[in-house]
């Protein structure tokens, strides 16, 4: 049986502030932390043994998770002391894992929501003989990503870190974030200190002649690292055009969670959440949004694709688009917050402050 590494210590800066108090992969996408998914996934592909490599805010994992009999896993939990990077993670578990040194062992970035056939990229590794097998996604602009190009039969041939001129975008094939290693390339990872497995161990395979295994699958797939992503992500959990066994509650355009409270004429949409405990007063319109436990909407609020903290308040007929309000922030009513602003965690707004003309 498969085992699998999930890196889930990385610090989440581009997600600020939803990662000041909580790390990247607990932030609640459609009512769960996001981690549910992955772990939900991964054992519904026949994985039975994870080990998680924790750093940023380490100590919150293994309180929720357990020893993860709840999601019918075997966890375990190693955190470093100094990031070890993500090749430094890897390596950092080694010690956990039972495969032999032939055997494959899945790895999976804790941030990625995909729809991948796990099963179909553990299978293309065992069938090419690779040392290393990727997963590939094809994307429109690849220049915040890592190219990696392939030869016919999906042998990998270069790895290029995000690459601006039109010289060096020579592929829209991009590093999905999920691999499998054979054991004994695990091992050979130096131990100790910082690696990057994208830019120090994946060339250094390919330098040394190594068989490194693309397989493009072209199914859902979303890097859950901006905000405006993770928003994103959350709401096609919940209309169902991302799979996972994990969300609470049928797919349709909302999803609203126990003792959540709703006024009767307000609209949510669009794969809208509203945690426990929040409140969305009358009137109110939440499209394409995540409201966490606790916060509160007041009547007449307009709100679209936008994030809103645990236990945070938005005020009467205040508009937000693409916003991101940090746990227990207060906008005042009258505000109009759009485009990607983020208001920091308790941070305070008075009423009719921001507007755009
Ligand atoms: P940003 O700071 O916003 O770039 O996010 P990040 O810290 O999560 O970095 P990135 O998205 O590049 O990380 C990819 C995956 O590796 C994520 O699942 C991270 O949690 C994980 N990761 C990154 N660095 C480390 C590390 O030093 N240790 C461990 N255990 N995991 C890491």
């Amino acid at each position: 049986m498969t085992e699998a590494i999930l890196l889930v210590g990385g610090k989440g800066t581009r997600l600020r502030p939803l990662t000041v108090h909580t790390p990247k992969p607990m932030v609640p996408a459609a009512g769960v932390p996001f981690l549910t998914h992955q772990l939900a996934r991964a054992r519904a592909a026949g994985v039975e043994h994870i080990v998680m490599a924790t750093s940023y805010l380490a100590e919150v994992f293994e309180p929720y998770f357990g020893d993860g009999s709840g999601l019918g896993l075997r966890l375990e939990y190693v955190t470093e002391e100094e990031p070890l990077g993500t090749g430094g993670a890897i390596r950092n578990v080694a010690s956990r894992l039972h495969a032999g040194p032939d055997d494959p062992v899945l790895i999976f970035n804790g941030d990625i929501l995909t729809g991948l056939d796990i099963r179909a990229l553990v299978d293309t590794h065992t069938a090419s003989g690779a040392d290393v097998s990727l997963h590939l996604t094809r994307v429109d602009d690849p220049r915040a990503y890592g190219l990696v190009p392939t030869d016919a039969d999906g042998r990998v041939t270069a790895f290029l870190e995000k690459p601006q001129t039109p010289e060096e975008i020579v592929t829209d094939q991009i590093n999905a974030g999920a691999y499998v290693f054979n054991r004994s390339v695990i091992d050979s990872i130096p131990a100790d200190r910082p690696v990057s497995v994208e830019r120090e161990t994946f060339p250094g395979l390919l330098a040394s002649g190594a068989h490194l295994q693309g397989m493009v699958d072209s199914t859902y797939w979303l890097d859950l690292g901006t905000p405006q992503a993770f928003v994103r992500g959350s709401a096609d959990l919940v209309l169902g055009h991302a799979p996972s066994p994990a969300v609470p509650g049928r797919r349709g355009d909302r999803l609203v969670l126990d003792g959540a409270r709703v006024a009767p004429d307000a609209k949510l949409t669009g794969g809208t959440v509203i945690g426990a405990g929040a409140e969305v007063g009358a009137g109110a319109r939440v499209n394409g949004s995540t409201v966490l436990d606790g916060a509160v909407i007041a009547p007449g609020a307009d709100i679209r694709d936008s994030l809103i903290g645990a236990g945070a308040r938005v005020g009467a007929r205040t508009v937000l688009d693409g916003a991101v309000i940090g746990d227990g922030a207060v906008i005042g009513d009258d505000n109009e917050l759009r485009g990607g602003i983020r208001v920091w965690c308790a941070a305070h707004i008075p009423p009719g402050a921001v507007t755009f003309s």
